[in-house]
């Protein structure tokens, strides 16, 4: 019934979760703001500049808007430093057999992610070349929940939004589904929001999900 699967990339093909952690605990200390992993799960799905928002929540000095571009920057340098650590072993088999699979079924995948680090992340994992399409945060203007990156994805396979089902671990990537109006598969943390279509328990459910 669907055409094409578009997966967000952070917390659902792969977990960067402690890597944003740890570069955005460096900034915190840095300036003396309270951060901590409750935190951080805050921050899923949202863009860097948004994220920042966040952690300064905790923060009760005023920050110029160049400052506070000075430290998402830094932030940036750390996280992808840490990136360097990924490889094509934190790739799991599951998530390797199921993409091949629904690619054997003739769906069409892409990436639909919020950041900007997407295609390094890929490399690093051995998929870069392997989706149909990605839509990142290169190529939006307006970040989950908005919809538009999921939007950009089905535009970018030919594909109408209502033939695509998304696979999201955030609420703000599940509210982006929905406001896109397309059918959505709720993994990992995405599952205490009840918005989805759909709730999985593993990778390998979409299967099930795709045939219908
Ligand atoms: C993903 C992550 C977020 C992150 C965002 C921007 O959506 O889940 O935690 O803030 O990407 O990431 P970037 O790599 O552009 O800083
Ligand atoms: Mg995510």
């Amino acid at each position: 019934k669907y055409k094409a699967v578009i997966f967000d990339l952070d917390g659902v093909i792969c977990h960067t979760d402690r890597y944003h952690y740890q570069a955005w605990k460096q900034v915190a200390d840095d300036l003396g703001i309270y951060f901590d992993e409750e935190i951080n799960n805050r921050l899923r799905g949202v863009s860097r500049m948004e994220s920042f928002e966040i952690i300064l929540e905790n923060y009760y000095g005023s920050m110029s808007q160049e400052e506070k571009t000075f430290y998402a920057e830094k932030k940036n340098e750390v996280y992808k430093e840490l990136l360097k650590h990924m490889s094509p072993k934190d790739l799991s088999q599951e998530v390797k057999e199921t993409l091949a699979a629904l690619r054997l079924k003739g769906l069409k995948l892409a990436i639909g992610s919020s950041s900007k680090n997407a295609g390094f992340i890929l490399e690093r994992l051995g998929l870069s070349g392997y989706f149909d399409a990605i839509s990142d945060g290169n190529n939006i203007t307006y970040s989950k929940p908005d919809p538009e990156v999921f939007l950009k994805a089905a535009q970018f396979l030919s594909e109408a939004p209502i033939d695509c089902l998304v696979v999201e671990d955030a609420k703000a990537g599940l509210e982006a589904a929905k406001a896109g109006n397309m059918d959505c598969g709720a993994i990992g943390d995405g599952k205490t929001c009840n918005i989805a279509t759909y709730q999985l328990d593993r990778f390998s459910d979409l299967l099930e999900i795709v045939e219908g």
